[in-house]
């Protein structure tokens, strides 16, 4: 039996030839599956017995695209596309949706000649968030079923379209029962097989006539995507396609989406995304996991603590249909806690990003609590109090003695030893930590902490939940700052410290976003707030004679400038709006600092300040993969995109220094040991890297978590 045959099946039921995919576990467009269609079409095309055909998937999904591991490596040209092969049937084919219909699976189903789906189903060309664009006909065929605007919103952003959205736009034709979609498809292509001409979205030319009464379309779209799209090639080359679906035949237009396919296809932000795209697959699998490891589900929760993350928190819950309590002692702590959660569901209802009927349904999933006995049979509960070891230590005594038991005591430190606070319970295996990045309802990553006593089973209900509500979760080991934060550190020391040495932050602030972050880092830090770190800050120093003290924001606490909320910071800002203005105190402050301590002034140019922050980034992660703190190095690289809006299409910290080398990257951090002693001292992992022509995205933990 040939591979064509085990991935694709063709039978023939009452006169209608089904043509299945199965190819788990979504059924990409891998080897075999194309000859597989092109045949099957072929058999049902020379059946007398067959009057209409049906494409569909078996398993979770109708086809989920091409298969992205086969990006960039050699293949062989095929003599014909099976998307022309569905094109020139002479029969009438049914695109039978389930799951998800993307990139080349949509584009699989434009090329039949009717296309139905279950309510469930999703639909969309997501190719731009891998650096390419739809290559199978997808920009010619959309726009001429949908119009080019409505295909250019799908294809620009990639998302995927709900079935019920895809049936008013017109890719749908019929929503259908989803008990038996096989013998719905069966039914439809009964009533269907004796109709001609048969309809082809590639002769359509009602639609794509749009683009004439509003020629300026596809320059309006360019300007609206400038800012987000910059330094990257494919939402412009997803634009350019659907103009040519326009203005060209669509012969034509099939040829200038091949030539800008090409271009794409091995660019340096396609590699990127393509790497992002399977290290976010990775990051969820826990290493040493036993295969029948089941996490628990989670049907309620509990949050400890209503104060900006705890509502936060609970907000991600309630979200995603989850009911939380929150509980505080203090009632006035709970009702301002809970005014600031309808507070900010409301800002949402008011910038038109949520309706006010999903409002009302998510708000009564919250519940304000007073007592821990009221959250005893929660199946999960996250402490989001103060930061201080004492009142964590105190609150886990309690829900140790109050949770039912086996379901995970999570705490939300962003710092603190698991350990020490498991310490307090009887039991130390359900507990681990949480680590949700602020705004908690916003930020998509979840750093699960691992204990040395947290048990797996904890880690993966913990992981589990985290996907639950929406979260990228990644396993870290517990040590002081964990993972992210942890490996971003020596980030912010180098860009307060390369200050003192006469850059401006206005200066940083612009090469990280000409690299492609959205905010400069001191933009961040005043949104964040500067004394948040003033206080860690202050007891380092007190702990450390040699800690090296970081004067300029020190002062800019102490001065009362503590960010937006006090309309000062890195920056000025006027009244109500959020707008940075570079400041004169701050210049001063900073002049003031260099002088008293005596440092040299020079400049700098934008490739020193962004290695210099980097670089500080790269060495600290190879110090927690050699402690074995995380499970792997592109688990860090996941942490960055989804905690601290790294650019995705440059890949990660440690993707990113790949680009450079380990070699020079080695050299470089020499260098400044030499220049700034010992905070800059190589990893000794870092070393081995260089040393062995190695990969930082590669490179193994020396430890088991
Ligand atoms: N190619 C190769 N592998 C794929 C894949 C694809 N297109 N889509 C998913 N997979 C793999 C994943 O890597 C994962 O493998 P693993 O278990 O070994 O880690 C497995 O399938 C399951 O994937 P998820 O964990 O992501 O499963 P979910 O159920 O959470 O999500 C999904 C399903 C929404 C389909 C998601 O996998 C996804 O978004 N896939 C990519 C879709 C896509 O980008 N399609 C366009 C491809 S490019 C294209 O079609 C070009 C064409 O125009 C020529």
């Amino acid at each position: 039996m040939s591979e064509a045959e085990v991935v694709v099946r063709f039978e023939v039921e009452g006169g209608v030839g089904v043509i299945t995919v199965d190819n788990p576990p979504v059924n990409a467009l891998g080897p075999g599956v194309r000859e597989g269609i092109i045949d099957a079409v072929e058999r049902g095309v020379a059946d007398p017995n067959v009057t209409a055909m049906v494409l569909i998937g078996a398993g979770r999904s109708f086809i989920a695209g091409a298969d992205i591991r086969q990006f960039g490596k050699p293949r062989p040209m095929p003599a014909r596309r099976s998307t022309d092969v569905l094109d020139d049937s002479t029969k009438p084919i049914v695109a039978a949706i389930h799951g998800y219909a993307l990139g080349g699976g949509l584009e699989h189903a434009l090329s039949c000649n009717y296309r139905i789906a279950v309510a469930s189903a999703k639909v969309g060309l997501p190719e731009v968030l891998i650096g390419i664009l739809p290559g199978g006909g997808g920009t010619q065929r959309l726009p001429r079923l949908i119009g080019p605007k409505a295909a250019m919103d799908m294809i620009v952003s990639g998302r995927h379209v709900p079935a019920e959205e895809a049936e008013t736009l017109g890719i749908i034709d019929a929503i259908v029962d989803d008990k038996d979609l096989r013998k719905e498809a069966i039914r439809f292509a009964k009533s269907v097989a004796a109709k001609r001409p048969l309809p082809r979205v590639r002769d359509r030319t009602d639609r794509i006539a749009e683009a004439k009464t509003d020629p300026g379309m596809f320059e309006a779209m360019r300007k609206s995507i400038a800012r987000k799209a910059r330094n990257q090639k494919a939402p412009y080359h997803c634009i350019a396609c659907v103009e040519a679906a326009a203005t060209q035949p669509f012969e034509e237009g099939l040829k200038t989406e091949r030539r800008l396919f090409s271009e794409l296809e091995n660019s340096d932000e396609a590699k990127a995304l393509r790497y992002a795209f399977f290290a976010e697959r990775e990051v969820a699998k826990i290493p040493d996991a036993p295969k029948d490891l089941k996490p628990a589900r989670i049907r309620t929760a509990a949050v400890i603590g209503a104060g900006t993350m705890g509502g936060g928190i609970a907000m991600s819950f309630a979200d995603f249909g989850i009911p939380v309590k929150v509980l505080e002692v203090s009632r006035e702590a709970l009702d301002k806690g809970l005014q600031r959660v309808r507070d900010n569901y409301a800002i949402s209802v008011k910038r038109g990003s949520l309706a006010q009927a999903e409002m009302d349904r998510r708000l009564p999933l919250i519940q304000p609590v007073g007592s821990y006995d009221a959250i005893a049979d929660c199946d999960v509960v996250i402490e989001a109090v103060f930061e201080n070891l004492d009142v964590k230590k105190e609150v886990f005594a309690k829900l140790d003695a109050t949770m039912k038991r086996g379901a995970p005591l999570l705490t939300n430190s962003s710092a603190l030893d698991i350990d020490q606070i498991a310490a307090v319970t009887k039991r130390p295996q359900d507990v681990a930590g949480a680590h949700f990045f602020a705004p908690a309802n916003v930020m998509k990553l979840l750093e699960v902490v691992k204990g040395s006593k947290t048990s797996m089973q904890t880690i993966a209900t913990a992981m589990k939940m985290g996907r639950d509500i929406g979260k990228v979760s990644a396993v870290a080991g517990t040590c002081d700052g964990f993972v992210a934060n942890r490996s971003r550190a020596p980030f912010i020391t180098e860009m307060m410290l390369m200050l003192e040495e006469g850059a401006l932050p206005e200066q940083i602030d612009k090469v990280m976003v000409d690299f492609g972050y959205p905010m400069g880092p001191f933009a961040v830090n005043d949104l964040s707030g500067l004394d948040v770190s003033y206080m860690t800050r202050k007891r380092r120093a007190a702990a450390d004679p040699n800690y090296r003290k970081l004067h300029v924001p020190d002062r800019l606490v102490e001065m009362g400038r503590k960010g937006q909320k006090t309309g000062a910071g890195w920056y000025r800002y006027e009244k109500g709006d959020r707008t940075p203005h570079p400041d004169e105190v701050v210049k001063s402050v900073i002049a003031d600092v260099a002088r008293e301590f005596g440092i040299e002034q020079r400049s700098f140019t934008g490739e020193e300040i962004l290695r210099r922050l980097l670089c500080a980034s790269v060495n600290e992660a190879c110090k927690i993969l050699e402690e074995g703190k995380a499970c792997r190095a592109s688990d860090i690289d996941v942490m960055w995109l989804h905690g601290f809006g790294f650019p995705r299409y440059r890949g990660g910290l440690m993707y990113w220094a790949d680009t450079i080398g380990a070699r020079a990257i080695c050299d470089q951090i020499l260098s400044w040991h030499e220049r700034y002693g010992a905070r800059w001292k190589p990893a000794d992992l870092l070393c081995e890297i260089a040393a062995n022509g190695a990969s930082f995205r590669e490179a193994k933990p020396k430890r088991a978590l």
